[in-house]
């Protein structure tokens, strides 16, 4: 099967074919490391190989996808890059640093504990939020973020509604406040995080449901949606 990679390199992404052996079962991390053989300079990142860690995640002709539970056959020819709206570091290799502050600056974690009856139906609530791994693809669909750097992104978001919504949370009003200056109604609900998340985690739904919390405290205002042209 013929592979181009559009891989980072001198400042500039630049496109290299392959040939390579595609079977039945073949993945896309399978096949870059297949491609790696032939080539021991290309990086890209990739761990668990299981789609827990979050770290393989490239541009498959046009969509982004975790490459390691990503098939490789079935399609005639393959154009992998790097995620958009990213920082390339080398190749299919971006900064996953951005992720991380961006959650640093919501403190979204567990603060204060308070012991307390969880029940298996309040966990299920939480298991959008918790199947995040923070792969970043939610991120390098958004175009919230791609105009506003301000915005908290959908990762920080998921996330943090399993902290906010956590029984366990003694300060979960703290944990709400805490995302006030990320702008959440800079989200314009297009769901292109909720269509290519690889782990079903919905980040526009839970943006919808933090929003509606931070609405009902009276911490933000409802904006008002631009119908003037409706002329009412
Ligand atoms: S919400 Fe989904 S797409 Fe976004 S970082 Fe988490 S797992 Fe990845
Ligand atoms: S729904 Fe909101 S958070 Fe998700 S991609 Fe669209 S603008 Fe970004
Ligand atoms: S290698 Fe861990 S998610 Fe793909």
């Amino acid at each position: 099967m013929k592979v181009v990679i559009r891989r980072f390199r001198e400042g500039k992404l630049q496109e290299e074919n392959f040939q390579v052996k595609v079977e039945r079962g073949t993945t896309i991390l399978d096949l870059l490391y297949r491609i790696r053989e032939q080539d021991p300079g290309l990086s890209f990142r990739a761990m668990c190989r299981a789609g827990i860690c979050g770290t393989c995640a490239v541009k498959v002709n046009g969509e982004p996808k975790l490459a390691c539970t990503t098939p490789a056959n079935g399609h005639g020819e393959l154009l992998i890059e790097p995620l958009d709206n990213s920082v390339y570091l080398k190749d299919l290799v971006v900064e996953h640093k951005d992720i991380f502050a961006r959650l640093k600056r919501a403190r979204v974690r567990l603060e204060a504990y308070k012991e307390t009856f969880v029940k298996p139906s309040d966990m299920q609530k939480l298991w959008k939020s918790k199947d995040c791994i923070l792969c970043g693809i939610c991120n390098s669909v958004c175009p919230s973020l791609q105009t506003d750097r301000e915005f908290g992104a959908p990762s920080t978001f998921t996330k943090a509604f399993g902290v906010v919504e956590d029984p366990r949370n003694a300060n979960s009003e703290d944990s709400l406040k805490a995302l006030l200056p990320l702008d959440i109604q800079g989200c314009v609900h297009c769901k292109n995080c909720d269509i290519f998340c690889p782990k079903g985690c919905s980040p526009e739904i839970l943006i919808k449901l933090l929003e509606g919390k931070m609405l009902k405290k009276g911490y933000i205002q409802k904006r008002e949606e631009d119908f003037g042209f409706l002329g009412f």
